[in-house]
């Protein structure tokens, strides 16, 4: 059988994409936006206490968890670049250090709200530890003073993700 190519592409259907604004259009509605724009507010000041010698260029996140608790992060960096802690990263280690699994699971996360100048999404790092935490979840873009920009979710940001069900680990 010779290969198909229109068989082989992998991309995201319309009708799916459609189910994915939904989803984020009620998930939105049923934490409340005022919920959403307090939580991007609390990651603009997290941004405060970043350590960033180097770059100069302060993030803060604030993480939503299902019980409704908030934990904070920001970037931490090192002279080696690579060791360098990013916001969304550090607010969900902060998160599981204060027993967010221990409390309701491996899947925590309801949202990320992340705050700094530019209105870009986490980096290709920060998507794979928000997934590794989540089903799915929103993620809130806010600008430097915490203003809501964006909101799209992590299955949105990561599409096709290697997760932990690949290991068939639930
Ligand atoms: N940064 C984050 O904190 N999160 C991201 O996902 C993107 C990048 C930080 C890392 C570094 O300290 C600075 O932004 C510039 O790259
Ligand atoms: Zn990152």
């Amino acid at each position: 059988m010779p290969l198909k190519i229109k068989d082989i592409i992998w991309i995201p259907e319309s009708g799916n994409l459609e189910k994915e604004r939904k989803w984020i259009e009620k998930e939105i509605k049923s934490t409340g936006i005022k919920k959403l724009q307090t939580l991007s507010i609390r990651a603009s000041k997290a941004k405060g206490t970043a350590y960033t010698p180097y770059s100069k260029y302060n993030v803060g996140a604030a993480l939503l968890r299902k019980s409704g608790k908030v934990d904070e992060g920001q970037n931490i960096e090192v002279v080696t670049y690579s060791e360098t802690g990013h916001a969304e990263e550090q607010a969900i280690k902060n998160a599981v250090s204060k027993g967010a699994v221990k409390e309701g699971g491996r899947k925590f996360i309801k949202a990320i709200a992340v705050s700094h100048a530019k209105d870009t999404a986490p980096c290709g790092k920060c998507r794979q530890i928000i997934v590794e935490f989540c089903d799915n979840a929103l993620v809130i873009v806010a600008d430097s003073k915490g203003t809501i920009k964006r909101i799209t979710s992590i299955k949105l940001l990561l599409p096709y993700a290697f997760t932990a069900s690949d290991l068939r680990i639930k």
